[in-house]
């Protein structure tokens, strides 16, 4: 059921601190390579959001013993050669990453199943995992040739190849790394703009050697994974929203803490910085193979950016709040080489677009990105979330600038990587 919301804020001014919740991406791949490992994983900050959950219930449906304890999860495991064939179908969700990492661990595993994701995830590519798993021995079956969910996958023997990434998607990446744990000889896999690295760093965390030099990766199969201790930082696409928040609210200072600093993923803090965004990094710290830190943001008069070419896969999911930040600088900011938009859990570029255009902001679609004109006031209005939770929070705060409610159609698609979004929003509005 969906649930509208009314948002109003009588021109508030937001202090305070944060702690951000754990990194989506990072969750998912602690518990999928917790229960590919052998041994027990514990992990501390995991997210439990409904993206994440979805993959925690694949893998119980694998028969691999989870629980879960807030933050706190374990996962049992005697490796995937111990993992049972499932009885039902695997559902996941909203979850691209569940979805498509899934398709490569299963296809190189000894059991069949079948995977299926909702109405969002059934109109997502899959051709882009299944064709180089193909080429690696994996037997797909789905809709357009492998192309949509529900997808069948007949676990078999898989062989190493050498695969030149038509697309920069981590997703794709890592489901063939997953995939090539299991396959006979070295995987190679060639990036054409580097994507985030969870996979690679988390690889090694759980006792595995993988060799990256520039954009290319290489990976030898066979190798296994031990059970470890995993401690999840928090999600720099989770505090981007704050610290736009910070950066366009008037009289405004924010601390976000326990921030993953990767930076596979710190394009956000290059263009905060090159719009003229105030702010700074302290804290500095390493947590199982990833950088963390605290990040203050205070309200800054900002100035146009183009954002662009390898920047573009390093801030891919912060596109929609950065095109608000856009409607507040002087100028014209252009958004280019982000076709990719396209394909995520809505069409951003036209969700953007159409919402921001609501509530009086000057913006245009183009055939990679969008141009902004700024800044302009914005006013109020009812936006549609698409059921794209980045789509619902950018609504969330440009409802701290408009001059009148802004009223959004689905509060709950937020929970898909932010469950506590307004119950944290609500301790720094002032
Ligand atoms: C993710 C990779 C990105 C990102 C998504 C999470 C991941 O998707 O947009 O939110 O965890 O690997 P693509 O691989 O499609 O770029």
């Amino acid at each position: 059921m969906t649930v509208s919301k009314v948002l109003d804020y009588a021109q508030p001014s937001l202090q305070g601190s944060l702690r951000i919740p754990g990194d989506k991406s990072i969750s998912h791949r602690s518990i999928m390579f917790g229960a590919i490992a052998e041994g027990t994983t514990t992990v501390e900050g995991f997210l439990q959001s409904d993206d994440c959950l979805s993959t925690i219930d694949c893998f119980s449906k694998l028969g691999v013993k989870i629980s879960v304890d807030g933050e706190n999860v374990s996962v049992h495991s005697n490796g995937m050669d111990a993992w049972k064939e499932p009885d039902e179908i695997l559902y996941t969700g909203n979850s691209g990453t569940t979805t498509r990492l899934m398709l490569g661990i299963l296809a190189g595993s000894s059991i069949s199943s079948v995977l299926i994701g909702d109405e969002s995830i059934q109109k997502r590519p899959m051709k882009r995992v299944t064709d180089p798993l193909k080429l690696m021995g994996a037997s797909f079956i789905g809709r357009e040739s492998g192309q949509y969910t529900p997808i069948a996958i007949e676990g078999t023997k898989l062989q190493g190849i050498t695969y030149k990434m038509p697309v920069a998607s981590a997703q794709v990446k890592s489901a063939i790394l997953l995939a090539a744990l299991n396959a006979e000889g070295e995987t190679v896999v060639i990036e054409t703009e580097t994507s985030r690295d969870h996979t690679e760093k988390m690889l090694q965390h759980f006792g595995a050697t993988i060799s990256v030099e520039d954009k290319t990766i290489r990976f030898k199969g066979g190798q296994t994974l031990t059970g470890t201790h995993v401690v999840v930082p928090g999600d720099i696409s989770s505090a981007a929203f704050f610290l736009v928040a910070g950066a366009i609210v008037p009289n405004s200072k924010l601390t976000l803490q326990n921030v993953g600093l990767n930076e596979t993923r710190t394009g956000i803090l290059d263009v905060l910085q090159a719009m003229n965004a105030k702010i700074t990094i302290q804290a500095l710290n390493n947590v199982s193979h990833e950088e963390i830190g605290d990040i203050t943001v205070e309200t800054s008069t900002l100035k146009s950016s183009v954002i662009s070419g390898d920047l573009i896969p390093r801030l891919i999911d912060e596109i929609p709040i950065l095109a608000l930040l856009a409607t507040q600088a002087t100028g014209k900011t252009i958004i280019k080489d982000a076709e990719e938009l396209k394909v995520k859990e809505t069409n951003r570029i036209d969700a953007v677009v159409n919402e921001l255009k609501k509530l009086g902001a000057t913006i245009s679609a183009t055939a990679d990105g969008m141009v902004i004109e700024g800044p302009t006031p914005l006013h109020g209005g009812d936006l549609k979330t698409y059921g794209d939770h980045r789509i619902g929070m950018m609504a969330a705060i440009a409802s701290l600038i408009t001059s009148s409610a802004v009223t959004i159609d689905n509060e709950a698609c937020i929970a898909v990587s932010y469950p506590n979004f307004f119950e944290q929003l609500a301790t720094i509005v002032k």
